[in-house]
């Protein structure tokens, strides 16, 4: 039966499409990627001949519009690839997807020449992007950066370094963002295309990793690093925040869909071990105590999946709520992956504090997706803060809620000081 493919229907069913996409990155994950993930993960190395296999397969360019190269997928359609990719392996879920996230800001804010000259050969699978926003002191605080960028001649000058770049020495290209104004508010920062080779751009310190030990993650460090300006993001200076925001609005069902297919990977396994473990004279499956594990995490794991399409779908629509539900997808299905994968690692028992066994890698790349692309409590920040401004749209519910009244005390002066909080 064909899939339905209207607004009502798509957080529940994928359309032919999507199921396409969905298809061959499975097939490439269990050809390709999962039997050398335990490989990769132990050396620690950018496994090339999985992205060659990736760019083969047609899947380097899904999410960049036609006009540039690409197949003119949707956000879905990135997001069914990328929990394939990390059912098989977390480290490679993230290989494909950061370079989603680092041409996205080209995609939302370059100019037609930006967009012409770099994502072809992003879609290609010829050049590897990265996303340069953090700082040792600009984690959460992403606007709190300190890089700097002086405009000089036709260049922008770069000193300062970056923190957690993820791809940072197997990218070719980088999307830097950097103060141009630091007496501004909302116009500090802008964001520039640097290439791979620029003189006084290095990589600096390789990072060691708890999980997604595949991928590379580096510092960067800006040395009197001269951008053409014709390199500044849209050509106008001071949007790199927004553009950033954006971005991050747009990446964020990505890792969602990290988290979904760490989760659904790590409960395969532990479906498959928990049917064939014999303890007490049964298969461990029998039991009561697996039993309930393993269906809270099915119902979890699938509650996020919906979630993850549902946010998809917000950022497609442009969706008023994109933001919130691109937070609600990150924040929830992560926290998911987290919890699934300890809960396999359980399952496992003894061996799943093993190496020689598949399952204990789930767990460690599980973990940074609830750090990486913004915390999990920055995640709850942010839904909070819209829901806060969501009360606009409920001024119907104002008249059921009594306001209590006592001798000496204005309620309205309480509410005129509690805005006054707020806004200091
Ligand atoms: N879309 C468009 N604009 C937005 C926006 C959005 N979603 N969110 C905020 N903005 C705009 C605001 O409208 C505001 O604009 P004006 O100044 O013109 O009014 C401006 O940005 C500042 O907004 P806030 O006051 O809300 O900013 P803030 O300083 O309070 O920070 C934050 C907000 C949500 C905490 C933000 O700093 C944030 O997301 N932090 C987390 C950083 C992060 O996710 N880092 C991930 C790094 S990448 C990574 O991890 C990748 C990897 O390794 C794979």
């Amino acid at each position: 039966m064909a899939a339905p493919r209207d607004e009502a229907g798509m957080s529940a069913y994928l359309s032919n499409e999507t199921r396409k996409w969905q298809e061959r990155a499975r097939e490439v994950a269990n050809r390709l990627v999962r039997p050398l993930a335990a490989k990769y993960d132990r050396l620690q190395e950018y496994p090339w001949e999985i992205k060659e296999g990736l760019a083969a397969a047609g899947l380097t360019g899904v999410w960049i519009p036609r006009e540039y190269g690409g197949a003119g997928g949707s956000i879905l359609d990135l997001c069914v690839i990328v929990e394939e990719l990390s059912k098989a392996c977390g480290g490679v879920g993230v290989l494909f997807a950061v370079n989603a996230l680092g041409s996205f800001p080209l995609i939302v804010g370059g100019t037609e020449e930006q967009k012409k000259r770099y994502l072809p050969l992003i879609a290609r699978g010829e050049k590897l992007v990265a996303f340069g926003l953090s700082e040792k002191y600009a984690g959460s605080d992403a606007g709190g950066m300190r890089m700097r960028a002086i405009e000089s001649g036709k260049h922008y000058i770069l000193n300062g370094e970056k923190k957690w770049n993820t791809n940072g020495g197997a990218a070719d290209l980088y999307t830097v963002f950097a103060v141009t104004d630091p007496t501004s508010r909302s116009r500090r920062i802008s964001a520039f295309i640097v290439e791979k080779g620029t003189p006084g751009f290095k990589i600096g310190k390789v990072e060691d990793k708890m999980g997604i030990r595949c991928v590379p993650v580096v510092e960067l460090e800006a040395d009197d690093c001269r951008v053409p300006a014709e390199n500044l993001l849209g050509g106008k200076a001071g949007f790199g925040f927004k553009h950033a925001m954006m971005t991050l609005d747009r990446a964020r069902p990505g890792v969602a869909a990290q988290g979904v297919g760490l989760a659904a990977g790590a409960l395969e396994f532990a479906q498959v071990y928990a049917n064939r473990r014999i303890q007490f004279g049964a298969k461990i499956s029998s039991f009561q105590m697996i039993q309930q594990m393993l269906a809270d995490m099915a119902m979890k794991v699938e509650a996020a999946r919906q979630l993850v399409y549902a946010s998809a779908w917000a950022v497609e629509t442009e969706a008023p709520d994109t933001t919130k539900m691109a937070a609600m997808a990150k924040c929830f299905a992560t926290d998911v992956a987290m919890e699934v994968t300890a809960n396999a690692v359980q399952i496992f028992g003894g061996y799943g504090f093993m190496r020689d066994y598949p399952i204990e890698k789930y767990m460690r790349d599980a973990k940074i997706t609830q750090i990486y692309e913004g915390t999990n409590q920055v995640q709850r920040m942010v839904i909070a803060r819209n829901l806060i401004k969501e009360v606009g749209q409920l001024t119907h519910l104002e008249s059921y809620i009594p306001v209590e009244t006592q001798r000496g005390v204005n309620p309205e002066d309480l509410v005129a000081a509690e805005a006054v909080g707020q806004s200091s």
